[in-house]
Order: C-alpha cells, then sequence, then structure tokens
C-alpha cells in the first residue's frame, strides 16, 4: 500500500471536503445509520461513486459520505465502513481514515454495533472505548513505512483520548443512557465468537467484542488524531446470550437504540 493508493478516492470527492478542516470525522458502524442530525449539508457522496472504495456489502451500512454543519462544527461523516471480514484487503477499511487525514481533520469518532462481555452490560448499552485489543493479530500499517501516517513504531499506550472520553461519559450521565468505560477487542469475524473464544476474552480484559474500528484506530492514532470510540451493545456475547446470535438482531438493536445513539452524538459535537 502506498498513498497513491488513495489519490484516485480522494480526485472523487468534491473540491469543498478540503477546503476548510472538519471540526470532526464520524464513522458509523452496524445499526449507527441515520443517528446524524444536520443543520446544512455542504456535500454528499455515494461510496459506489468513490473509485476503489465501494459499497459495503453489509446490510445495516448505508455507504454515503456527508460532509455537514451541525452545532456551528464541521463535520465529515462516513455513513457505513468496510470491514476486514469482507475480503477487500485494507485499503478500503481504511481509506475513511487516510481521507480525513487528507481533509485535515485530526478529530475522529469510531462508533460500531458490538457484543457485550462485561456482567454490566445489556443490549442498549454503550461502551465508550478506553482501549483495544487487537485479536486479529493483523495491522494495516504492516507494510512499507509511509511517513505521512507517522513513526515506524507508534505508540499506542491511549488509542483513545482520555479528553473525548470524559466528553462522553459526561454527555451519558447527563441524558440518562447506561455506558461503561472498557476494552473492545477486534476478532477477524464473519463467524461470531464460540462461548469458549468469549470466556477466554473475559479472561484478558475485554468488555465487549466485535469486528470493526481497531484497525482505522490503529492508524489514525499513528498519525496523531485525536480518537473517541463508542460501542453500542447490540446483544450479549456467545455463550452469555441465552439465544444463538445473528446479524438482523445487531440491525434491530441499532433501531431500537436510534434516540440514544443520536443524543450521544449531537451531545459530543456540541461539547467538542
Ligand atoms: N461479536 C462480534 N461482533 C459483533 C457482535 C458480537 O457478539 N455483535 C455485534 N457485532
Amino acid at each position: 500500500m502506498t498513498l497513491e493508493t488513495f489519490d484516485k478516492m480522494a480526485a472523487a470527492l468534491p473540491a469543498v471536503c478540503f477546503d476548510q478542516a472538519p471540526d470532526v470525522g464520524i464513522l458509523l458502524g452496524s445499526g449507527w445509520g441515520a443517528a446524524l442530525e444536520m443543520d446544512e449539508v455542504v456535500c454528499r457522496v455515494s461510496y459506489a461513486d468513490i473509485p476503489g472504495l465501494g459499497a459495503s456489502t453489509v446490510q445495516g451500512h448505508a455507504g454515503e459520505f456527508v460532509l455537514y454543519r451541525r452545532s456551528g462544527k464541521l463535520v465529515a461523516a462516513w455513513c457505513g465502513r468496510r470491514h476486514y471480514y469482507e475480503g477487500v484487503g485494507w485499503e478500503q477499511v481504511i481509506a475513511p481514515v487516510e481521507l480525513l487525514r487528507r481533509m485535515g481533520c485530526r478529530t475522529l469518532l469510531l462508533t460500531n454495533a458490538a457484543g457485550g462481555i462485561n456482567p454490566a452490560l445489556k443490549p442498549g448499552d454503550f461502551v465508550i472505548l478506553n482501549d483495544h485489543i487487537n485479536l486479529v493479530r493483523a495491522n494495516p500499517l504492516v507494510g512499507a513505512h509511509i511517513p505521512e501516517w507517522g513513526p515506524r513504531f507508534p505508540d499506542m499506550s491511549e488509542v483513545y483520548s482520555k479528553d473525548l472520553r470524559a466528553l462522553l461519559v459526561a454527555g451519558a450521565a447527563k441524558l440518562g443512557i447506561h455506558a461503561i468505560e472498557g476494552s473492545y477487542a477486534f476478532n477477524y469475524g464473519p463467524c461470531y465468537e464460540t462461548p469458549a473464544e468469549i470466556r477466554a476474552y473475559k479472561t484478558i480484559g475485554a468488555d465487549a467484542v466485535g469486528m470493526s474500528t481497531v484497525p482505522e484506530a490503529m492508524l489514525a492514532k499513528s498519525i496523531g488524531f485525536r480518537i473517541a470510540g463508542l460501542s453500542l451493545v447490540s446483544n450479549l456475547a456467545a455463550g452469555i446470550s441465552p439465544t444463538p446470535l445473528n446479524h438482523l438482531e445487531v440491525v434491530a438493536a441499532g433501531e431500537a437504540a436510534k434516540p440514544k445513539m443520536k443524543a450521544l452524538i449531537e451531545d459530543f459535537i456540541a461539547r467538542l
């Protein structure tokens, strides 16, 4: 991978996207579609019109980039993400972060749906990420060093900014939304985990588990973004859940939690 890999994608975005650095970039994961309130849309671009990015193959992922204004802030939102398990390689997974970098954006909110492992969690709750565990042992930064993406050996001691975490904690408390700070374990997918895997992940400190977010966070942290991560607990993890897991349940949990997701994002943007 080289930076040129992303030139065609950047060229497909209107020039207005690069006029002013967005105050925050948002990446919306499973079930998080339509969680945004907009005062003024600056531009919209379908992923299908961004060469090499392509629409997500996953139900519940809109596949649209929107640059908009809200609460006096300029927000660059990627509605829908590509996943490593789609087998498309890293380029599509991390393109949103690289394109935000080119826009001059350096604050990022990553969202996802996750299985709850910590016993304090039930479906409809939220985890404010304070760390992650990369179970996949693969990394988009592997390969020739790209200086624009930070040092060869990037520090990961505080991937999720303490300050941004505090904003989310304060927002959830004010809104009366149950959210705990915790660690997110990144599993390859597309299979959900086995109960034995979940018991193992609990032992190593995971509070929630999902199939995304960590690749984007590793690149963004290396570049120097301030990062916030927010998981909707769409289900209890395998073996904790009394029923088998399925993606429709994840999408339905997103629908049910939409007012809470909207309120959390609204509050976060306003506090920035
Ligand atoms: N495991 C992995 N990914 C997920 C889950 C889960 O239980 N729920 C939503 N995404």
